[in-house]
């Protein structure tokens, strides 16, 4: 562990980390799960397809390789990936859980497969438009701005629970209509969604777990049976109302509704509060770029740009599953059928192949927008013109408002939450002056 893992070529870029022996090395191993960037390098260049004994699962590691895999959704299946993982050991205690105290057992509908995949994609999106977030910028500003209010005297704050986490929790229930919510059950609820994919769950944790998605599921049910009758304006209704002309489903059935209701507010909060906790540790921790973003706070260009080389840098997924449906090659290994596989989208955007100086913060790359934060092909993030506008709305107020932004804990100290899916930190003490 004495050299760098990084090209001698590559001499003046930040590093990658201590270098990895392969070995048996794992994402589950704690220091590797906490700082993975050395591994994911040791993979792109002596095993783009490794075999991750601790996970059990192939991880993809090269931007090309992904590609591939998200250029074919039939070979490297979401469907079978998803199921494979959900609720893992316990899937039968778990649906019968559900269907007794919970209204019922909702599939994914949009953790599936095409042609069922595109008939579902192409009714969210219609319910989820950009023009509807566009309009949402001066709400997400006042959300941002009232947030500050809170904590800016005190000089201190957690960027994570005072911050990242709230911000998205209001945004998300304002678009879905949600008015009624309380914070606290929707951060329980996100947990126990989330480790149903997160493999760490005994059974005692799942029979908890399927309590609050009861609670969550009957919460919804309740929002989405006032709004059959009588639309208001909000996602929830435009879901529910949707239709596709040439479809021989034209609308969403009521299973389909509370499952993509579920997955809306679930996907639309931890990964965007992720986004958020990286900001400020951006922020925090480079100070040369909390000026940068001082100096341009109303130069549109700079600030998108700003936003996508964070998502490039610090994504917040880490990665997703997919199953193999057939044999197939890729990156020189011959997967069978079956294999279980998670996709590394920040592998892929730290290959050093497409983007040069990868651990560099950058926003003059001329390929900025390649990176694979949100995915790529048929299943790319739907809510991503959202995630994308409350990132650059927070930077913007935090900035404005707010000045030597300082960590309050070591680098070491900062703590992950123990999920492979994204990388996100539990807490992040800060402190500041206001300007
Ligand atoms: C910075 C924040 C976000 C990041 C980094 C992110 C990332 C991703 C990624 C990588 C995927 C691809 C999944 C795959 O390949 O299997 C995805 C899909 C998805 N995202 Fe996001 N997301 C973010 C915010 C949001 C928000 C705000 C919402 C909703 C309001 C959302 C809803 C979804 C949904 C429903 C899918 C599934 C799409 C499909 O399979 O067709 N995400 N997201």
């Amino acid at each position: 562990m004495s050299s760098n893992a990084q090209d001698t070529r590559m001499d003046s870029c930040p590093v990658a980390g201590e270098e990895v022996d392969l070995g048996h090395a794992s994402l589950m191993d704690p220091g590797i799960h906490a700082h993975p960037n050395a591994f994911y390098w040791a993979m792109r260049h002596e095993q783009p397809v490794y075999y991750d004994e601790g996970l059990d699962m192939w991880l993809v590691s090269r931007y090309e390789d992904l590609q591939t895999v998200l250029a074919d959704p039939i070979t490297f299946s979401v469907e079978a990936g998803y199921a494979e993982q959900y609720a893992k050991g316990f899937i039968d205690e778990f649906k019968a859980i559900l269907e007794r105290d919970g209204g019922g057992f909702f599939p994914d509908a949009i953790m599936t497969d095409p042609p069922y995949h595109t008939r579902i994609r192409k009714l969210m999106e219609g319910a989820f438009t950009a023009h509807r977030v566009k309009a949402l910028e001066p709400d997400i500003a006042q959300v941002v701005s009232e947030l500050i209010d809170e904590f800016a005297d005190k000089g201190a704050a957690d960027g994570v629970q005072d911050f990242a986490v709230p911000m998205t929790i209001r945004i998300i229930c304002a678009q879905l209509g949600l008015t009624d919510f309380d914070p606290d059950k929707i951060q329980r609820w996100s947990l126990a969604v989330t480790s149903q994919i997160g493999r760490m769950q005994d059974r005692e944790q799942m029979r908890e777990n399927a309590r609050e998605i009861c609670d969550l599921q009957n919460y919804l049910i309740a929002n989405i049976r006032a709004r059959e009758e009588t639309p208001r304006d909000d996602l929830l209704s435009d879901m529910i109302h949707a239709r596709a002309e040439d479809e021989e489903n034209p609308t969403l059935t009521f299973k389909e509704v509370v499952s993509l209701a579920r997955a809306l507010l679930i996907a639309g909060n931890e990964t965007t509060a992720t986004a958020l906790g990286n900001l400020l540790y951006i922020l925090a921790t480079q100070p040369e770029l909390a000026d940068a973003v001082y100096d341009n706070l109303d130069d549109d260009r700079y600030m998108t740009r700003f936003v996508e080389e964070l998502l490039r840098l610090e994504p917040p997924v880490r990665g997703l599953s997919r199953m193999t449906t057939k044999e197939v090659e890729l990156g020189g290994v011959t997967l069978p059928k079956g294999a279980h596989m998670l996709n590394l989208y920040a592998s892929g955007n730290d290959d050093e192949t497409v983007f040069e100086c990868p651990r560099k913060f950058d926003v003059e790359r001329p390929n900025i927008v390649r990176h694979v934060a949100f995915g790529s092909g048929v299943h790319r993030c739907v809510g991503l013109s959202l995630a994308r506008m409350e990132i650059k709305v927070a930077a913007r107020e935090f900035v404005r408002r707010l000045k030597d932004l300082k960590l309050e804990i070591a680098l070491e100290d900062i703590r992950y939450l123990p999920t492979v899916a994204t990388r996100s930190m539990a807490s992040l003490p800060l402190s500041f002056s206001k300007r």
